[in-house]
């Protein structure tokens, strides 16, 4: 689906992981080596994505059922996917992208139990959102629960639907992501995101230096 020159790297983890602020320092990294980077976000990302963002993102927590969910996420992924991510890529641009499919498997594949979507569902509706285009490199940012649900509530920003789920949602979240690494070693990195900022970027430096460079 991409004739791709550029690398795409994805950023994954639970409420409160640190996304964000590795993003941005790992951005100026890249920038400072003269690489053409773009910042962008799943769900999201794109003008249609965005929309889609809003009516997954707010409201009652029962809004929509986990299927539902993956339908729109996968709606949301695929013009993401061909109207920014694809494009830049062409160009040789860098993506790094505040997460991507891993989310759809940890959250409406694990952490939502019974009522979790079969992951042969989840793979074949990624499969028709994005064929066999996967990322690069995925960091996956690793914290205990109350310790990310306590970075969420200390930030100003409205809770989404997510972060108002149980702690036992959180918890099935987290082992889901230790699974997804597990299982996928080439592409997938965990990352203790307890420890500092600046050694959480130091980690991130190396592995894109010894496996983009
Ligand atoms: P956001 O505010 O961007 O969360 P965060 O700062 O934690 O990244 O909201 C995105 C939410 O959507 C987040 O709670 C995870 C959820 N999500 C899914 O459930 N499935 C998905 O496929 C994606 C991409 C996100």
């Amino acid at each position: 689906m991409t004739d791709s020159k550029g690398f795409f790297l994805t950023f994954e983890g639970g409420e409160g992981a640190g996304k964000s602020t590795q993003i941005s320092l790992l951005r100026d990294f890249l920038a400072s080596k003269g690489i053409d980077v773009v910042l962008t976000r799943e769900p999201g990302g794109s003008a249609g994505a965005e929309a889609i963002r809003e009516l997954l993102l707010n409201g009652a927590e029962d809004k929509w059922d986990p299927v539902s969910e993956v339908l729109l996420f996968s709606a949301a992924r695929r013009n993401h996917l061909q109207t920014k991510v694809f494009p830049a890529l062409s160009a040789g641009k860098w993506v790094l992208c505040d997460r991507f499919a891993d989310s759809t498997m940890a959250y409406q594949g694990y952490a939502y139990g019974e009522k979790s979507v079969p992951l042969s569902d989840i793979e074949a509706l990624y499969k028709i959102a994005a064929g066999d285009f996967q990322p690069d490199l995925t960091f996956i940012l690793d914290i205990p629960v109350e310790e990310g649900l306590k970075r969420v509530e200390a930030r100003s920003e409205a809770i989404t639907r997510f972060e108002q789920m149980k702690l036992d949602f959180h918890k099935k979240l987290r082992s889901a992501y230790v699974n997804i690494a597990d299982a996928n070693p080439e592409r997938c990195v965990l990352i203790n995101a307890a420890d500092t900022k600046e050694r959480i970027h130091e980690r991130i430096v190396s592995l894109v230096m010894q496996r983009l460079f």
